[in-house]
């Protein structure tokens, strides 16, 4: 089984790829080669199995990013949320032409491969007091979303004709992120667990009320490998799916924080960002999720315990990262 992981460098990718390679194999088929492909080549990865990392734009993408016996295609690179709504061209480039370019080189496969869309919970509105049903209609109240919502339309539509077997997950706000801030408008939530756990201040934009509907890195990548091997005809044509994160208010993180590391939440400054605070607020805070776990996308895991992963996966590859002692 040949697999491609498009955004193969970034945050998820990373770690759908490491997974990969610690399992070998995908739905009991033994895993020949994997392609990460991003804008600047990801580094190598060790595994069971060879690897090719390429570097590229995914608007342009090269034939040697999906070759032709490829498998499994997980379609994760994108231009995330603050950045889209801020750079118009480069979202709609990055999110919409990017999507269509792998649809082309799908079609020119011989065998219609699986492909793994990470569509957001961005791409619905509802703020604070939604709680959306599976069939809530999507309507986005940024670009970002919108690109998001429109790729799920045009894979939906490229499955039907059978150039691809789609599955298209609205993941939720994944904490905790590792590494740097990043341009997304959600960042601040991985910020408060972070920032604070490397010995650093960090701003909260939102009030300590504020919901939000997250999921963890560990999780979000089991999803990811499920949505790969999973049997995609009960779907039928309504290729996307709900995964069953968790709602949690800010003042919830703040505490399981404290719990993991006693007062680090001191760290965190209240200042009041109305920009991030219009992006974010718009965003649905919960899901009834129900058909997704028909589906086999598992439960989630306590908020502690997303706390303690990260120390455990990613806490020290942080700090060695960002060169704080
Ligand atoms: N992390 C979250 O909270 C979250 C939530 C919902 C959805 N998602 C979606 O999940 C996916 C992965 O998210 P992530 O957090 O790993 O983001 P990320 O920014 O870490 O990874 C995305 C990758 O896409 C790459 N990319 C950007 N433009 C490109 C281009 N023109 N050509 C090729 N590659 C390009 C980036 O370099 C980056 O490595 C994205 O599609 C994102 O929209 C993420």
């Amino acid at each position: 089984m040949k697999i491609t992981i498009l955004g193969g460098g970034g945050f998820l990718g990373r770690k759908v790829a490491a997974r990969l390679a610690e399992m070998g194999s995908l739905g009991g088929k033994a895993i020949t080669g994997l392609t990460l492909f991003d804008l600047v080549a990801p580094p190598p990865l060790a595994a069971p199995f060879p690897v090719t990392t390429l570097g590229g734009d995914i608007a342009e993408l090269p034939e040697a990013a999906i070759p032709p016996d490829t498998d499994v295609v997980f379609h994760l690179a994108a231009v995330v949320s603050a950045a889209a709504e801020a750079d118009y061209d480069l979202g709609r480039r990055v999110n919409l032409r990017g999507t269509d370019a792998v649809i082309d080189a799908c079609r020119r496969l011989a065998k219609p491969p699986r492909v793994v869309f990470t569509s957001s919970i961005a791409s619905f509105s509802g703020g604070q007091d939604g709680l959306l049903p599976d069939d809530t209609r999507q309507i986005p109240a940024n670009s970002y979303g919108t690109q998001k919502a429109a790729a799920e339309m045009l894979l939906a539509d490229a499955s039907r004709r059978g150039f691809m077997d789609a599955v298209c997950l609205r993941l939720p706000t994944i904490i905790v992120r590792p590494g740097r801030p990043n341009k997304a408008a959600s960042s601040f939530f991985s910020a408060i667990v972070r920032e604070p756990l490397l010995g650093l201040e960090t701003d909260l934009p939102v009030p300590d009320d504020f919901k939000v509907w997250v999921a963890s890195p560990r999780r979000a990548t089991e999803w990811l490998i499920h949505a790969a091997a999973m049997d995609t005809a009960p779907l039928g044509l309504d290729r996307s799916l709900n995964p069953p994160g968790m709602c949690v208010k800010v003042s919830e993180i703040l505490a399981a924080l404290d719990t993991v590391e006693q007062g680090a939440s001191r760290l965190v400054r209240r200042v009041a960002d109305p920009v991030i605070a219009g992006i974010v607020g718009g965003w649905p805070a919960g899901f009834e999720a129900k058909r997704a776990p028909a589906h086999g996308f598992t439960a989630h895991e306590p908020l502690i315990d997303v706390i303690r992963a990260f120390v455990a996966d990613d806490l020290e590859a942080t700090r060695t990262e960002r060169g704080i002692a």
